[in-house]
Formats: C-alpha cells, sequence, structure tokens
C-alpha cells in the first residue's frame, strides 16, 4: 500500500492563502504524487474553497475535525456529512492540539470517531500520543493503548475494517512541544517502529484481516519523512509545520513522484 501522507494546516493559513497555497500544490501534485496518496486538511473556512481547486488532481482533501451528530442545534460544529458534501474523504479526530486547547477527552472524541466512522465515504484518523512525562517514565504503551481503546469504543470490532490511526507523541509536535518550553524533535525512528508493531498487534489481535494504517506525526519533514515513513516504522506521516511552507510540499511531493 502507498505511504498516506497528510498536510494538516492547523489554523496557519488565512482562506485566501489557502486558496492560493492549494493552486500551487494542485500544480505540483497533477500526476505527480504516484509514490504515495496526499491529503491535505485546510482550515474549515477554507474547505469550500480549496476542494474545487484539488478536484482532479491527485491530492485529497481532509478536515481537521468533526462533530458527532449529523445536524441540530449545535452552534459552531460541523458534521462528517457536511463536510463530505464539501469534498472531504479523511477527517481528523483526537488531534493533541484539541485535546490540549479544547478540553476533549475520551467521551467526545469516541463519539466523533464513531460519527465519521459511519459517514460514507469519509475515514477518520484517530490521533493518539503521549506525553514527555509519560514517554519519560516509561508508561506510554498504556496511554496510548488506553486511547486507542477508548477512541475506538463506539466502533463495532466488526466493521473496524480500514483503520488509520496517527501516532503523534506531544513532545515530537513542534507546536504541542512548545507550550511545554521545549522545541518539538521528532522521535527516533527505532522508537517509532516498537510503538508501530505494538499498535498493529493490538488492532490484529481484535480483528485478524484489520489493514490498520499507523501513521507517525511529529515535526516531521521532508529532511526526515523517508526515515519515519519506511516498512516497519510507519505507514505514512502526518505533517504540521512544514505543510504549509511551499518548498517543503514541493520536496515531499517530489521524493514520492520518484517513488
Ligand atoms: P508538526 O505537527 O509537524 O508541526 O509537529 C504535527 C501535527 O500536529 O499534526
Amino acid at each position: 500500500m502507498k505511504p498516506l501522507i497528510i498536510a494538516n494546516w492547523k489554523m496557519k493559513l488565512l482562506p485566501a492563502e489557502q486558496t492560493r497555497f492549494a493552486r500551487v500544490l494542485a500544480g505540483f501534485g497533477k500526476g505527480h504524487t504516484r509514490g504515495c496518496s496526499l491529503v491535505v486538511c485546510p482550515s474549515f473556512d477554507s474547505i469550500a474553497s480549496v476542494a474545487p481547486i484539488l478536484e482532479g488532481s491527485s491530492i485529497a482533501v481532509g478536515a481537521q475535525d468533526c462533530f458527532w451528530e449529523e445536524r441540530g442545534a449545535y452552534t459552531g460544529e460541523v458534521s462528517p456529512r457536511a463536510l463530505r458534501q464539501l469534498g472531504v474523504s479523511y477527517v481528523l479526530v483526537g488531534h493533541s492540539e484539541r485535546r490540549i486547547h479544547l478540553g476533549e477527552g475520551d467521551e467526545i472524541i469516541e463519539k466523533k470517531y464513531a460519527a465519521a466512522h459511519a459517514t460514507k465515504g469519509v475515514q477518520p484518523i484517530l490521533c493518539i500520543g503521549e506525553s514527555a512525562r509519560a514517554r519519560a517514565s516509561g508508561s506510554y504503551r498504556d496511554v496510548i493503548k488506553k486511547q486507542l481503546a477508548a477512541g475506538l469504543r463506539l466502533v463495532p470490532k466488526s466493521t473496524r475494517a480500514r483503520l488509520i490511526i496517527a501516532y503523534e507523541p506531544l513532545w515530537a509536535i513542534s507546536t504541542a512541544a512548545q507550550l511545554i518550553g521545549t522545541k518539538g524533535k521528532p522521535i527516533t525512528p527505532h522508537d517509532c517502529s516498537e510503538v508501530y508493531y505494538f499498535l498493529k498487534k493490538i488492532l490484529t489481535r481484535e480483528r485478524p484481516l484489520s489493514t490498520a494504517v499507523i501513521l507517525y506525526g511529529g515535526s516531521a519533514t521532508s529532511k526526515n519523512i523517508c526515515v519515519f515513513v519506511a516498512p516497519g516504522v510507519s505507514d505514512g506521516a502526518l505533517v504540521g509545520g512544514a505543510s504549509v511552507e511551499r518548498a517543503e510540499m514541493k520536496k515531499i511531493i517530489d521524493i514520492y513522484s520518484r517513488q
């Protein structure tokens, strides 16, 4: 299976900048990302303008979040079905920045994940990852196992055929790391691989034919992406900071157009 590369633009660009950048990427991306599946996640304000630009290119559109109900009195929220109508085919759920800044916990994340999972044409990506303290104390496996179980709690095992999990250790994410006063630095490929097999083992035990895709996220750039997106290390990457840099995205697309 081709690696899956998700560009998470977070709230880093204004609508006009996102539209411009999407045009640039569509130019880079047309038929050139043969070696990977590339997904761009604009902020909500720009999905409707970015999706038509990327239509017909090899780049898919994702969303950074969703709500769990399909419609109703939920001020400010956006449903997976509405996202689908706008051309979204992937949605991030449980990103650590939402856990940190919006207080999203297991109860919210499990509902969001289940709602997106149940929406035809939308593939949720469950984001999990431990804190620096859990990594240092060695309890990181328990933390991510718990987050995984919580995120998938409302999804029947029989329907878990294609799961996508993004493993993003908090301390490795460039912006989250700043919050605790350090600079984000990626995990080592060896440690990433250890978590990769740990997650695969849990998911395969639950559903033997599961084709779970495990992504790595946290200070991924054009320089280190080939180290992290490699057999036995991860099946793809969730790229934040580097994904809003034109030169970085060009390099990443170039890497995968050669493969
Ligand atoms: P980063 O962000 O690449 O800037 O560390 C990754 C993410 O938060 O998804």
